[in-house]
């Protein structure tokens, strides 16, 4: 399928003359309490460190490396390399992520982009087959479907350039872990079973994973001596313990091994990249988040503002829902056509974020009927699972840490470079590898995300900090290109005055263009919600409607973690999602 690219304000002007139906908001807002001069006027700082992650192990190693005289951007090193020794299925060393780092002293924020980059060998050609279809399992599995790995770039960047301490010091804990053990949990053997025939194809992967020969099962112990020494060279080396010398030479021997085509110059030529984060306001919050090559902020932003003038808690949920619907429609329409790596294409970035585009946007949106996604254009397309994995911290001083790393689908290409116990990512599918042929996560694209060599695949991962004038708070979660709407629905949260547990918990929906559906997990919506956004022209699919033959998610989504410093009542608090039992959100006092 090959579609032009069309042009975001017309777009606009397609859909105002199409529908010629404008909603008239209601500008109501709460008249707020009065402002709170910012912390960095007031040398105010909160009232101890927090860390919120989807493993307690994770959250227990950024307090750790804080205890020890760390600040949050070491913690981030500590709890991001745990993370990868514990949560393959998620992330880790052989995948990539985003960073988005408040520095208290300078209030400055910056976007560390750690994604992976295509290798040299990288064409387009290379996933089609034999016939000229698309080669779903060469863009999912085994060594096509890796990018050069950009999480061990961004631990010895943010220790250079932010830490206060070693950076084998912030690795320690992690290295310990992957030497001495960690018990399996639930969804680690669940994962590695529906991974496994994957997985099993690869001897530096079955060399890891199995256990006295078979499947890790719950509450084994896991040890991984290969990784904790890939740890301890980079915490000793630098750049070089992983990008050149034993680990490299490992890692290109094993994709190549399998049929893969990586260089030397792949892996010493990778950087991270800082970038401005996107920063829109949206009633009293400052919205800091995260740019291209994330769709995220742009589509938050988009949305946000495409819903500001609404006084949402004062509709109905079938109204309510029905807005956040359309503005979520039209966001994820302009993911597809206009986001990809900015180092390589011109997104059209000033008008997207506009608030005139915006009301454009939000002047196309019927109040008693769904705009049928295909006056938009696209095509129907399944939802997949979720993986990757997100932390918040922030520190006594007032730094904050909000980060989301991935290695794509559920433990990634499922191939391990013998000797490196480095599992690599499959980020390589996040690349319109095929115009308009949709990603494991239903999203598709065109020109603006297909593949290059160097070149970073679009993602939606969506690192997050809120700030109103009396509170901060860092959030973001797992799941594909549903980050993206939970993260709004978290920012709607907190906008709605709950707390951070409260955000962690909040039941959830998506849509994403296409497929035209809205997808709810169990118990989000009433029935009578249900009929009656189906009266406006809403397909909503619920969990057990796919064993009843329908499309609808079969599980819950998402593992979001969050952090909230509210500065009027002195209290610092953590969120972590009730979806994940091995997750945690912890405070510690510190007396400043
Ligand atoms: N691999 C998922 C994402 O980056 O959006």
């Amino acid at each position: 399928m090959s579609r032009s690219r069309p042009t975001p304000t017309g777009f606009g002007a397609l859909l105002l003359a199409a529908l010629l139906l404008a909603v008239a908001p209601s500008c109501a807002r709460d008249a707020r309490q009065a402002p709170v001069p910012a912390a960095e006027q007031t040398g105010e700082r909160p009232p101890g460190n927090a860390v919120a992650s989807a493993h307690a192990l994770a959250t227990e190693a950024g307090l750790q490396i804080m205890r020890e005289g760390g600040n949050a951007f070491d913690a981030a090193i500590a709890t991001s390399a745990v993370l990868s020794v514990v949560e393959p299925i998620s992330s880790g060393l052989g995948g990539g992520g985003f960073f988005l780092l408040h520095d208290a002293r300078s209030g400055r924020d910056v976007f560390i982009d750690a994604r992976e980059t295509a290798p040299a060998s990288m064409d387009a050609d290379r996933y089609r087959t034999a016939d000229g279809g698309f080669d779903r399992d060469r863009a999912e599995n085994g060594p096509w479907s890796a990018g050069i790995p950009g999480l061990p770039a961004a631990f010895v960047h943010i220790a250079e350039r932010y830490g206060a301490l070693p950076l084998a010091q912030s690795l320690a804990p992690a290295v310990r872990i992957a030497e001495e053990g960690f018990p399996v949990y639930a969804r680690f053997a669940r994962g590695y079973q529906a991974r496994r025939a994957v997985m099993e194809r690869y001897p530096g992967t079955r060399s890891v994973f199995l256990v006295d020969g078979r499947a890790p099962q719950e509450g084994d112990v896991f040890r991984q001596p290969e990784l904790a020494r890939t740890l301890r060279l980079l915490g000793e080396r630098g750049f070089d313990g992983f990008y050149r010398g034993d680990v490299a030479d490992k890692l290109i021997a094993g994709v190549n091994a399998e049929g893969g085509q990586w260089t030397a110059g792949d892996l010493a030529g990778y950087r991270v990249v800082e970038r401005e984060p996107i920063r829109f306001r949206y009633h009293g919050w400052t919205v800091t988040t995260a740019p291209p090559p994330s769709s995220g902020g742009i589509a938050m932003a988009q949305m946000l503002q495409i819903l500001e003038p609404w006084d949402l808690a004062a509709l109905d949920e079938t109204q309510r829902t029905h807005l956040v619907v359309e503005s979520m429609r039209r966001a994820f329409r302009d993911r597809t056509f206009f986001l990809g790596d900015p180092d390589f294409v011109r997104i059209p970035q000033r008008t997207l974020l506009s608030r005139d585009y915006a009301a454009g946007l939000r002047a196309t949106i019927h109040p008693a009927r769904a705009t049928p996604s295909d006056l938009l254009s696209g095509e129907a397309t399944p939802l997949e699972d979720e993986e990757t994995t997100h932390f918040s911290i922030v520190d006594a001083q007032g730094n904050r840490a909000g980060v989301t790393q991935t290695v794509n689908l559920l433990f990634g290409s499922g191939l391990v470079a013998p000797g490196t116990g480095v599992l690599l990512n499959n980020e390589m599918d996040d690349f319109a590898l095929q115009p308009g042929v949709p990603n494991a996560f239903g999203v598709m694209g065109f020109e603006a995300n297909a593949p290059q060599p160097g070149k970073r695949p679009l993602s939606s991962m969506t690192p997050t900090f809120l700030e109103s004038d009396d509170r901060v708070a860092v959030l973001g979660t797992p799941g594909g290109s549903r980050i993206i709407t939970m993260v709004l629905l978290g920012i709607l949260g907190y906008d709605a005055g709950l707390d951070a547990q409260a955000v962690a918990a909040l039941p959830r929906y998506h849509h994403q263009w296409t497929p035209d559906r809205i997808s709810a997990e169990s118990g989000t919506f009433s029935g009578a919600t249900v009929a009656g956004l189906r009266a406006l022209g809403h397909t909503v699919d619920l969990p057990g409607d796919r064993a009843a033959g329908g499309r609808g998610s079969s599980h819950v989504w998402g593992n979001l973690q969050t952090v909230l410093w509210n500065r009027r009542d002195g209290t610092l608090t953590g969120g972590s999602d009730p979806r994940n039992p091995v997750g945690e959100a912890k405070v510690e006092p510190v007396a400043n």
